[in-house]
This record gives structure tokens, sequence and C-alpha cells, in this order.
């Protein structure tokens, strides 16, 4: 008898601090459900990395600092919060995001899980989730719902520095040769290059194509960054096929016009590079820290 009591008081008390904890949970999971919408569908234009954020309002990954001495949100107040009129206006002129711009609009649930957290009282992320979210990072839980496009598309940025490496290398080989003749073996690292760097390019901007379809940039630093990939990628290729030509043929000519175009596939494949890293990390990442 005692032993069943014992057994029963254990077992509530489990029960009672199982249902502490899922409520404790919850808020918590709330926030950072609403992280990663605002990551996906706002952090563009509002996030960290933007320079000139439209109002002056670039801390929409910082949940808290969007209750702190804000109107955007109300603690408990949906109605009365700025930020929700937006995205549940009609009106296509307050309606956020811009129902012009790229971005993906907010479902029906998951304007629902934005109420619900304010309604909540809006609390902010637990310890560790804040700080990955103030540098811009984003939650891990969305990589694990992307579809398998998705995915592939992530891949794009693991794969552009293959062509950027690559290309550069092939480039700077080739004005080695200039000033250094006997160097023949850099021809041989030259060609080398090109055969890994410039499929590289075209897988870099296949994937790119694919991953600025999820990622939601909106701006024109992406069709500036877009239409430089695609250029480096043909101008890698035609170098590629000039200097087989010029291997095969001899002719000093074409090989001259390969290696032009393969210092411009450098400098487009530098300059998209670039581009790439102001749209993540925005335009003054590379200013002078002094
Ligand atoms: C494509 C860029 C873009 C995206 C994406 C975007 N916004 Fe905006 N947002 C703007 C611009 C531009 C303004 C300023 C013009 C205006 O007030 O309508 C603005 C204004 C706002 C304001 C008013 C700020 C103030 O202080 O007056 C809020 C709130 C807002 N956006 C919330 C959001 C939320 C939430 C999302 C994501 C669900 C979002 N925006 C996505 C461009 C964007």
């Amino acid at each position: 008898m005692t032993h069943l009591f014992c057994t029963s008081v254990l077992s509530a008390l489990c029960i009672a601090a199982f249902a502490a904890d899922e409520q404790a949970g919850q808020p918590g999971g709330l926030a950072a459900s609403v992280h990663a919408i605002f990551a996906r569908s706002c952090a563009m234009c509002h996030g960290p990395q933007v320079e000139h954020p439209p109002n002056g309002f670039g801390y929409v990954l910082d949940l808290k600092r969007l209750v702190d001495g804000h109107d955007l949100v109300v603690p408990g107040e949906p109605g009365n919060s700025k930020l929700f009129q937006r995205i549940t206006s009609g009106d296509p002129d307050e309606h956020m995001p811009p129902p012009s711009s790229s971005a993906q609009q907010l479902s029906t649930d998951e304007i629902e899980t934005v109420r619900q957290w304010i309604a909540a009282g809006a609390p902010p992320l637990a310890g560790a989730d804040e700080t990955a979210a103030l540098h811009g990072a984003q939650p891990a839980q969305r990589g694990a719902s992307g579809s398998a496009a998705e995915w592939l598309g992530r891949w794009h940025v693991a794969v552009l520095h293959l062509p950027i490496g690559l290309l550069l290398a092939a480039a700077l080989a080739q004005v080695v040769l200039l000033f250094a003749k006997g160097s023949a073996w850099l021809d041989g690292a030259t060609r080398w290059c090109l055969w890994v760097g410039a499929p590289g390019a075209v897988i870099s901007v296949l994937t790119g194509l694919v991953h600025a379809g999820y990622a939601g940039y909106a701006d024109e630093t992406v069709e500036l960054h877009e239409s430089l990939g695609i250029t480096t990628c043909i101008v890698a290729l035609v170098s590629l096929v000039g200097w087989e030509i010029a291997q095969r043929t001899g002719n000093r000519a074409i090989r001259l016009v390969s290696i032009v175009l393969l210092i411009a596939a450098a400098a487009l494949v530098a300059a998209a590079g670039h581009t790439g890293g102001v749209m993540v990390f925005g335009a003054s990442f590379l200013a002078w820290p002094w």
C-alpha cells in the first residue's frame, strides 16, 4: 500500500513537472517560431544587415527591442501593435511584406502565430537563441523544414568559393608568367584551375538561382549579383574553350584571347563575390575599421 502511494505521488509530481515544463517552453517556442517567420519574410528589409532600413526599422530580429519603448509591438495587445496591423492590413500600401516585393507572404497560420506571441506578452528568445538572432543567424529549425530544392539552393553558399578561388588563382598564374618566363608549369596549373573553376561557376550560378527563389532577397544588389555571376560563368567557359583550342592548334592569338578572358572572369567573379557579401552582411562589411 505504501509502495502504491509513493508511486502515485511520484507519478503525480512527474506529470506536474512535465506540465509546468510544457508551459514554460510554450512562450519560448512561440518566440522562436516568430523569429523564424521574421527572418524569412522581413529581415531582408528590416534585418540588422540592412544599412538604411525603411523608417530606421532594422531590428525585426531583435524581439526584445521590438517591445522596448516602441509601439511596434505592445505586449498582450496585438490589435494595438503596429507590426501586427501591418501584417494583417488589407491596404497594399500598408501591408507587410509589401505585396510588390518578392518576400514570401505570411500564411494564415503564421499570422496567428505572431498574434499568439504578442498576446502571450511578446516574450524574447531564450539566451543562446537571442545571441544568434542578434547576429542575424537564422534559427536551426529552419533547416529541417525546407524542401529539397531549398536544400539544394543552400549549396550555393558552399560551392561559390570554388570558382572564386580557382579563377583568381588561374588568372594570377598567367600574370606571374608574364614576368617569370621560366615557370611553364604554371600553364598546367592554369588549365587545371580553369577546368574546375569554370564548371564550378556554372554550378554556383544554378544553385544561386534556386537559392534566390527561397532566400527572399529583394533589391537591385541581387540583380547585379546575378548578372555578374552569369557573366562570369559565360566568360570563364569561353576562356576554357579558347584555352583548349590554343592548346591543340598552338594558335597564339587564341591563347591571348583566352588569357584576357580569364583575367576578365577573375575580375567578374571578385565583383560577384563582393555583391554577394553586401547582400548578406551589408554594404559596409569591407569598410576600413579605422
Ligand atoms: C521588400 C522590403 C520589405 C519587406 C520584406 C518588409 N518590409 Fe516592412 N517596410 C518596408 C518599407 C519600405 C517600409 C516603410 C514604408 C511604409 O511605412 O510602408 C516598411 C515599414 C514597416 C513598418 C512600419 C515601421 C515604422 O516605424 O513605421 C513595420 C512595422 C514593418 N514594415 C513590418 C514588417 C514586417 C513585420 C515584415 C515581415 C512580415 C516586413 N515589414 C517586411 C519594406 C519591407
